[in-house]
């Protein structure tokens, strides 16, 4: 289905190409005075340059050769050289009555759909999820769907961080607590144990306890042995590996119960130690290719380039006593997705702090050759959670808080909002774990990646304003209405002749551009695009709502056209809200 905003286009378009001017003067946008039209086209204004003559004059010939149109109520020129443009009601009508009958309302499989690998996990085995967790998987699940909803094919990786030092110091922690376990014998030739050494709760304590005891004055020994024991698991230690199996298989049990709390679904659990088998190859292709220098006993990549501004530092592949890095395995997971998707784009979505990382790792891909020329590699890099302090988000005694707390917080808060609501107390504790996740997501999505925000707990969970809630609460009042109908008459598909008022035109307006918005968001890898549509949908239903009593309405026509409209809208709502991986309650 075509959208509404390219036909206009076509016209405006066709018309400056009969006046003799380039077509493409002819690109229309979302009116931004809507006080004076809907739609407006600027063409003329840059024309006027090129060939040198008033932009109002060539706006007027435009819009005398754009005549009388099917869909246009006024297209008039107007100083210094706009063309302001107003759709008739019936043409605006028709249009979303078609989108209704549409599949997903008129939005196009892309062109060119591209197989789309998206890295947004990133959680470490043997540490809880934590606050830091929580933007990456909400924003690339929210990608997952855009991108899906535009035609694209796309695979979700977790990408969990098995392999760092992390996994040295659980090692060493627990050489220093158990030391006459098997797999600190290096004469042990025997089956390890099949049953782990440790629970997931003594393991969540571990690490943190080793990570601080490393870093003491005095505890140079234990980081120096964390390091040898991370380098003598890499080189296929048989006691740390089984010790490593017990890690994993405790944690990743906890991780995915965790992920799925918060409606987070992976299509792979690959892990940074998947990727170790490809290091050889790809070192011995760096290496024939000339790619590599040794620095200071590394081995490394130079990644600079020209053009640069700021110094690009090279990129590290070995490490001087010949240990991989967090970077050889981003690189080899690189190697290994090539090889089983091939896909068109990798997408990280990963703490911008790691900008410069990306940088020289995308490079050192594309230099030796790791993807093709084509292949894109884009960093999304996503800014802080803050507290209402603006530091980064903690617990009240300045912790990390764990994720598990933070949607039990919120969930609480709604509880508490819907004290008075007459809902059974299941349903109630249900209906609150969905708004409060729904907060939290839209409360983390409604914000551009990049930017940092404010964890504000009221605000998030408010039911009025640009919240989840509201957006929830505005999708429950739509299904309540449709409820009371004692029959729901046939979709429309043919608009009544009638003056339409300027709340219901809005409503047509803005449900008129969701294919355009799902087109950008999908393009611009833009989940807030998302959120201020929804908002926008929200508010101007409610506007349309309060302005007219639509179940009570005696013109049939109307009313019958309403209706329609009204389930247009609200499956507008449940594609939205699913795009942002929210759920939806029936009642709240
Ligand atoms: N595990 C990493 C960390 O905690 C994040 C991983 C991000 N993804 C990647 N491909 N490097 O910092």
């Amino acid at each position: 289905m075509k959208k509404m905003i390219t036909r206009i286009t076509e016209i405006m378009s066709s018309a400056f190409a009969a006046c003799g001017y380039d077509a493409s003067y002819g690109t229309v946008t979302v009116s931004n005075r809507p006080d004076l039209c809907q739609y407006q086209c600027n063409g003329a204004m840059a024309a006027a340059k090129q060939y040198h003559k008033a932009p109002i004059m060539i706006a007027g010939e435009v819009v005398a050769a754009v005549g009388e149109q099917e869909m246009f109520a006024s297209c008039a020129a107007v100083a210094p050289g706009f063309i302001n443009i107003t759709l008739r009601g019936e043409a605006l009508a028709d249009y979303v009555l078609a989108m209704g009958g549409a599949e997903k309302f008129g939005v196009e499989a892309a062109e060119k759909p591209k197989t789309v690998v998206i890295d947004y996990g990133g959680a470490n085995v043997a540490k809880p999820l934590h606050v830091g967790h929580l933007r990456p998987a909400i924003i690339g699940e929210s990608l997952k769907y855009i991108l899906r909803y535009a035609g694209h094919k796309v695979i979700g990786d977790a990408h969990l961080g098995d392999w760092g030092l992390p996994i040295g110091l659980i090692i060493t922690e627990l050489k220093r607590r158990q030391p006459d376990l098997p797999y600190f014998d290096p004469d042990f030739t025997g089956e390890y144990p099949t049953e782990a050494p440790f629970t997931v709760s003594e393991l969540e304590e571990i690490y943190p306890f080793a990570s601080q005891y490393s870093k003491q004055e005095g505890h140079e020994e234990y980081r120096d042995a964390a390091r040898k024991a991370i380098l003598d698991l890499q080189k296929g230690n048989r006691g740390y590996h089984a010790l490593w199996n017990h890690i994993m298989t405790v944690s990743m049990e906890d991780l995915k119960k965790n992920y799925e709390s918060l409606n987070v679904y992976f299509d792979l659990w690959k892990k940074e130690s998947d990727a170790q088998p490809y290091i050889p190859a790809m070192i011995e292709k760096m290496k024939a290719g000339g790619y590599t220098r040794i620095s200071e006993g590394a081995l490394v990549v130079d990644v600079k380039e020209e053009s640069d501004t700021k110094e690009i530092p090279p990129c590290m592949i070995l490490k001087s006593d010949g240990a991989t890095l967090y970077n050889t395995t981003d690189l080899a997971t690189i190697v290994e997705r090539m090889k089983l998707f091939s896909p068109d784009q990798i997408v990280y979505v990963v703490d911008k702090r790691q900008d410069l990382y990306f940088d020289q790792i995308f490079r050192c891909a594309r230099k030796t050759g790791l993807v093709k020329p084509e292949t894109e590699l884009t960093f999304i890099g996503f800014g802080t959670m803050n507290g209402k302090d603006g530091k980064p988000f903690k617990t009240r005694d300045g912790g990390v808080m764990r994720l598990e707390t933070l949607v039990g917080n919120i969930r609480d808060e709604v509880l508490a909002k819907m004290a008075d609501r007459e809902i059974p107390e299941e349903e109630k504790q249900k209906i609150a774990q969905i708004v409060g996740l729904a907060a939290l997501k839209y409360g983390d999505l409604s914000n551009q990646a990049s930017k940092d925000y404010i964890f504000d707990i009221e605000r998030f969970t408010s039911f009025e304003g640009n919240t989840g809630p509201y957006i929830l609460y505005t999708m429950v009042r739509i299904k309540s209405i449709l409820a009371k109908l004692t029959e729901i008459p046939a979709m429309v598909t043919k608009a009544g002749t009638r003056e339409r008022g300027p709340e219901e035109t809005n409503l047509l307006l803005t449900v008129a551009r969701f294919a355009d918005m799902v087109e950008k968001a999908a393009a611009e890898l833009a989940p807030h695009r998302v959120c201020q549509y929804l908002y926008e949908l929200a508010d101007n239903f409610n506007g349309f709502y309060h302005a007219n009593k639509i179940v009570s309405e005696p013109d049939e026509e109307k009313r019958n056209e309403w209706i329609t409209m009204l389930q247009i809208v609200l499956k507008i709502f449940g594609d939205g809200t699913g795009m942002l991986a929210m759920e939806t309650p029936d009642r709240m």
